[in-house]
Order: C-alpha cells, then structure tokens, then sequence
C-alpha cells in the first residue's frame, strides 16, 4: 500500500470517528493497523478527531502494551522474564539473543527483521525459560538453543518470504537441505 492510500484509509478513519465519544481507543487501534505503529503527526491528528488533548492520547498510548509508539521489525522474538523464566535463566538467554542480532530489548534490527521485547509470563512456565518468535513458543532453552532457534527461523522465514510464500518454495528448500 503506498503512501497516498494509508492517509486515505487514515483520513476515513479519522472521518468515521470524529466527534463519537469514547473514540480514541478504537483510533488508536485503527491507525495501527494501518501504519503498524503510532507515529507522532497520527498520534496528533488522533486526539483532535477524539477531542482529547495529544497528553491524553499519548498518556492511552502508552499505557495499554497493545500500542506501539516505534516503527516495528516484522517478527517479534518475546523473551519471557517471568519468574519460572527468570529462576530458570532468562537473562543470560536474553543477552545471548541480543548479543547475537546487536540490538537491546525494544530495539529493531538494522534490517527490520526482528524486534526484542522482555515481556512477563507467556503462560508456558511448564516449558521455562520461554522465547516466543511471532506466535511460536520454544521452550526449555539454553543460551546456545535460544540464538539457534532464532537463526533457524529467520533461514525458514527467508526461504518462505523468496519464494512468495509458496509451498513449492519451502518443498524445494527441504530438498536441498535448506531448512
Ligand atoms: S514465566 Fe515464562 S512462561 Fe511463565
């Protein structure tokens, strides 16, 4: 989608909810998904379509996680620090993950590739410590575990994203040997 459609579907939004009250949740929503985050100038025009002060918007914006106020990588690797995470290891996963992609939590790749977060229990403490990549939990991880499963899914992502998604891709890739 280029840029002249996003601020038209932004624009409708914008139009549809001005004045409602109780606007400024379901704005924020719909200006995510269409910019993947909530850039300053949308915050801006979000609050004047809610009627709330920009401080009232981004104090929202903040507080609910749901919200991103960067730009974000188009996988999310989640390193879970909760406590069965935490006693079990957590941290040196965590900086192993970091040291290996050269970012911190909270940072984008320099490619675009991966965000990190360290978020609270992902609801898998059977499995500690947790990573979740996208939707997808690995569990019972080493340091060492933890960067090869980010590798090995960032070569599955690559093949699958060459290949358009296909099926035919990833077939042929596993017969090479690729994954
Ligand atoms: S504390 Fe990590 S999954 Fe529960």
């Amino acid at each position: 989608m280029d840029e002249h459609e996003l601020e038209e579907r932004f624009q409708e939004l914008l139009d549809k909810y001005k004045g409602e009250p109780g606007a400024l949740i379901p704005l924020l929503q719909g200006a995510q998904a269409i910019f993947g985050y909530l850039p300053q100038e949308v915050m801006a025009r979000v609050a004047e379509a809610a009627g709330e002060p920009l401080s009232q918007a981004l104090g929202v914006a903040t507080f609910y996680s749901q919200f991103r106020l960067k730009p974000h990588a188009r996988h999310t690797i989640r390193c879970c620090h909760g406590t069965a995470c935490h006693v079990s290891g957590a941290t040196l996963i965590s900086q192993e993950i970091e040291k290996h992609l050269g970012i911190k939590a909270g940072e984008n790749t320099p490619d675009m590739f991966f965000t990190v977060e360290e978020v609270h229990c992902v609801g898998a403490c059977g499995m500690a410590p947790v990573v979740m990549i996208d939707d997808r939990a690995y569990g019972k991880l080493t340091p060492d575990k933890a960067v090869a499963a980010v590798k090995a899914f960032r070569e599955q992502k690559e093949v699958q994203e060459a290949g358009g998604n296909s099926g035919a891709a990833l077939v042929a890739a596993s017969e090479r040997g690729d994954r």
